[in-house]
């Protein structure tokens, strides 16, 4: 029998796995990856997920959350110990080959042998409540801490942290630089007015200021100078909106590129960074499909639709399209999710050139601008039975037009120059995008609630813990 794997890590004189860090004891995803020997003596760490007893033996399930994978104990032999659902546990026992269907490794626990130990470390009230029995998203929400325990939850996480990844990489290649702008602003991005402003602001600042709903305007202001920029950032929102696509607290990714004088690079490459990222994971889609209890077929047919093909239609061919399937819409008229989801029924489909009273003040006029109906060169990217993922534009870049823009719109120009002087400097015709972060992954993912996505979500009527 091969001894060789250790038990606790130590710095020096010891067999370490391949790939493991030199100083933690291994997670799962560690020991697995290390494919230790038939016979090495293996020690897991994790919660007790299901137990099963059968006449001679019993099973154990230990997941420690970082994989799907699950550790299958097999328990031979008498005299063996009790365990529970849900406690966190070290079981010391050998790597056997399986006997059972559908695993090839197992790990033999025998109380007679003296290799073999277990410990108990945390163990858990009688209704611990996050039992074996597959448990409904609504149920979860009500377990703040615990929730993130659940299979489909933490398959989330993973699924968030891998995505997150794959976009350092791509940005990575295509030479833009990652900033952090400022989460504290004193002016609102979007100006509608759906700001949280910070209540000791005045005393601190001498002047009001806000939680960003949107680091747009710094990002240009920091692109301006690195050619590319992109951030992934909390932005925050008091929109009054209780749906399952909105929250008062989440991420955006943002990306902002200088030299951009037409959407259409633009598109491209929104559409280039989207199809990378879900290409990455359905080379990986295993290690995502084993731990989520969704249905797996509505996840891959998502998968799919956005590596398949996507339109690009303006919002004039929005509306005849929308109107010739009996929609009565006219010029200045907003899409709404029905709307959305029927020019988006057939693959993802870019909107372009929405009606400039619609839209933000630093967005440039549309290439075919037309005075009767004044459009801005602007998209928003919708996804089958999904909706808005991602928005964005090319930014004016002429001082004098965004001046007259942001008077239109009754904006502080004093406390705005910062911003406007950047056109002044220099300027550079330039756009950019920002995509709701917990939205891709909830799309990808095959959930339709936002808030599942997030650790501890935040709402209108819903701050907990
Ligand atoms: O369309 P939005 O409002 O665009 C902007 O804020 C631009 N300044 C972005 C830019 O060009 N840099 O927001 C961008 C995306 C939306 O398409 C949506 O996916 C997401 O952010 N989003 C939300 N996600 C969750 N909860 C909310 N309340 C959201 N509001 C917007
Ligand atoms: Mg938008």
């Amino acid at each position: 029998m091969i001894r060789t794997i250790p038990t606790r890590s130590k710095p020096y004189g010891i067999v370490r796995y391949l790939g493991t860090s030199a100083s933690l004891t291994p997670t799962i995803k560690e020991q697995l990856l290390a494919s230790p020997p038939v016979g090495s003596i293996l020690e897991v760490r994790g919660f007790v997920k299901s137990i099963r007893n059968s006449k001679n033996v019993g099973f154990l399930d230990i997941s420690d959350g970082s994989t799907s994978k699950i550790i299958n104990v097999v328990l031979v032999g008498k005299n063996q110990p009790k365990f529970q659902v849900g406690e966190s546990v070290i079981v010391k026992g050998e790597w056997d080959i399986s006997k059972g269907k559908g695993q090839d490794k197992e790990l033999k626990y025998n109380p007679d042998d003296p290799d073999h130990t277990y410990e108990i470390i945390g163990r858990v009230p009688e209704d611990y409540p996050l039992q074996k029995k597959a448990t409904s998203m609504s149920f979860l929400r009500t377990l703040p801490s615990l929730k993130h325990r659940a299979s489909t939850i933490a398959s989330f996480y993973r699924l968030r942290s891998f995505l997150e990844t794959q976009m350092m990489g791509f940005f990575n290649n295509h030479s833009f630089t990652r900033v952090s702008p400022p989460l504290i602003t004193s002016s609102d991005c979007e100006g509608a007015g759906e700001t949280f402003e910070i209540k000791s602001a005045e005393e601190f600042f001498d002047k009001k200021a806000y939680l960003t709903v949107s680091t747009q305007l710094h990002l240009e202001a920091i692109a301006l100078a690195l050619n590319r920029a992109w951030t992934l950032t909390p932005c925050f929102r008091a929109e009054d909106s209780k749906t399952n696509r909105h929250l008062s607290e989440f991420w955006m990714l943002e990306a902002e590129v200088s030299y951009l004088d037409d959407l259409e690079p633009l598109l491209n490459f929104t559409e280039e960074m989207i199809k990378y990222a879900t290409g990455k994971l359905v080379e990986r889609k295993e290690d995502y499909l084993d731990g989520t209890y969704l249905d797996k077929e509505v996840i891959e047919s998502r998968w799919r639709h956005v590596l398949g093909d996507w339109r690009r239609i303006s919002y004039n061919e929005a509306l005849d399209e929308l109107n010739s399937k009996g929609a009565n819409l006219r010029f200045g008229d907003s899409l709404n999710l029905d709307h959305e989801r029927v020019l988006a029924e057939r693959g993802p489909v870019f909107v372009t050139d929405y009606p400039a009273l619609m839209k933000p003040f630093y967005m440039s006029k549309s290439l075919k601008y037309n005075q009767e109906k004044p459009t801005v060169a602007c998209f928003d990217l919708l996804l089958p039975q999904f909706g808005e993922l991602v928005g964005g534009s090319l930014r004016e870049h002429n001082y004098d037009t965004l001046v007259e823009s942001m008077s239109n719109n009754n904006m502080d120009l004093e406390d705005m120059d910062w911003y406007t002087n950047l056109r002044k400097c220099g300027t550079i015709p330039h756009g950019g995008f920002g995509m709701g972060w917990e939205r891709f992954v909830t799309y990808l993912s095959g959930h339709d609630n936002i808030r599942d996505l997030v650790p501890f979500p935040r709402a209108p009527g819903l701050c907990k813990a």
